[in-house]
């Protein structure tokens, strides 16, 4: 007797695709990426992986990266202006023709999961030789992006399949939020001042997302408008690159238009594509929330139904059509707590209609082309 065996089948265990697994495994990938990596005790970020004062002469910092990896950039470059230090995010593809200065203090870091893509590559060396220090954020040990920089930190978030990028994003901007703190505390020579209400969320990642996870509605509301003509995302703060990031992974897998704006941006030109055939995600993290309800009502007036992403009790859930809750949460990580809904949802969606999810058309994995 025979039993057939499919090992990408078995590598799925219980799930139906890859991408589903990758989100489901973010709790513990999470927690493999700040394990050890947190000093309660003296509540600091350890981040052992550099020696005391590996940052203290640094006066800018400049991210390279591309399509998931720049959101998790992004938000990276984002948290760390917030903690006081200078820095800019940029697409590494755009990197040889519009680059912004650098000496021996930029501090160049090149967030690619893969460790194989070409443009990050090049933006990499580029920086190296015009004299910047560089630092590699990557999931692949022994990549050439992990060989290539001065130093490498590791994401820890174990093999991803699937084409879209899951758990790397949100332990990509984990450990940016974590090496953002460890700088800012090495450049200003004490901890940032909201480091103390961040380290406890932070360590409480793993359950939060968890929780989340046992309760998503995603499925019904990627249901519910799943006949739409196009799918907006917005967010302000650091729900700016969530809301890219939602629209890149729902473009990217469910082959539906799917666009993501800063919360302010929408009045200033994509409000003439809203009607009630556009539903609109509204991220809410605690920054600034009102403005973005009121611009998630602007969308709402044109009839375009919103989907509030947001704590229970949060104001907008009373305005909006729809709600997709995450528990509430430090607003440094609220928003990531958000695209793990924005993933389901997007998951969701391109299963209803069919779609080769952990293998788009026209996409690679790791594209090791300029
Ligand atoms: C995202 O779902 C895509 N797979 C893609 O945007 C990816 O993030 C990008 O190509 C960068 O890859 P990297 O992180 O391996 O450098």
């Amino acid at each position: 007797e025979t039993v057939e065996w499919d090992p990408e089948q078995a590598g799925k265990g219980e799930y139906d695709h890859f991408m589903l697994k990758e989100i489901n495994e973010q709790p513990t990938s999470l927690a493999q990426a700040i394990e050890g990596r947190i000093d309660p005790v003296n509540g600091r970020i350890a981040l052992s992986d550099f020696e005391p004062g590996t940052f203290d002469d640094v006066d800018s910092v400049q991210f390279v990266a591309c399509g998931t990896s720049y959101h998790a950039a992004l938000y990276g470059s984002l948290a760390l202006n917030q903690a006081g230090v200078h820095s800019t995010a940029l697409l590494a593809n755009e990197y040889s023709v519009s680059a912004p200065p650098v000496d021996e203090n930029t501090l160049v870091i090149a967030v690619t999961q893969s460790g194989e893509t070409a443009d990050t590559l090049s933006a990499l060396k580029q920086a190296a030789a015009e004299g910047a220090r560089t630092l590699t954020v990557t999931n692949v040990v022994g990549s050439t992006a992990a060989r290539a920089a001065d130093d490498t930190l590791f994401i820890r978030a174990g093999p991803e399949i699937g084409v879209a990028a899951t758990k790397t994003f949100s332990s990509q901007a984990v450990m940016l939020t974590l090496l953002g703190q460890r700088i800012a505390d090495d450049v200003q020579g004490e901890p940032p001042a909201d480091l103390e209400t961040l380290l406890p969320e932070l360590e409480s990642m793993p359950s939060t997302i968890d929780q989340l996870l046992e309760y998503s509605n995603a499925a019904s509301i990627a249901e519910q408008y799943s006949e739409s003509r196009s799918y907006f995302f917005i967010g302000r703060g650091l729900g700016f690159p969530v809301a890219l990031e939602g629209a890149l992974k729902f473009k990217e897998i469910t082959y539906e238009h799917a666009e993501g704006f800063a919360s302010g941006e929408l009045k200033h030109g994509p409000l003439a594509l809203v009607t009630p055939e556009t539903p609109v995600f509204a991220i809410f993290t605690g920054q600034e929330d009102e403005k973005t309800l009121k611009n998630a009502e602007e969308a709402q007036t044109r009839g375009a139904p919103v989907v509030a992403v947001c704590p229970d009790g949060h104001p907008a859930v009373e305005v909006a059509d729809e709600h997709l809750t995450i528990p509430d949460t430090d607003s440094d990580l609220a928003g990531l707590v958000a695209n793990v809904q924005l993933q389901l949802v997007s998951y969701y969606a391109a299963d209803l209609l069919g779609r080769p999810i952990d293998k788009p058309r026209n996409l690679a994995k790791s594209v090791t082309v300029e």
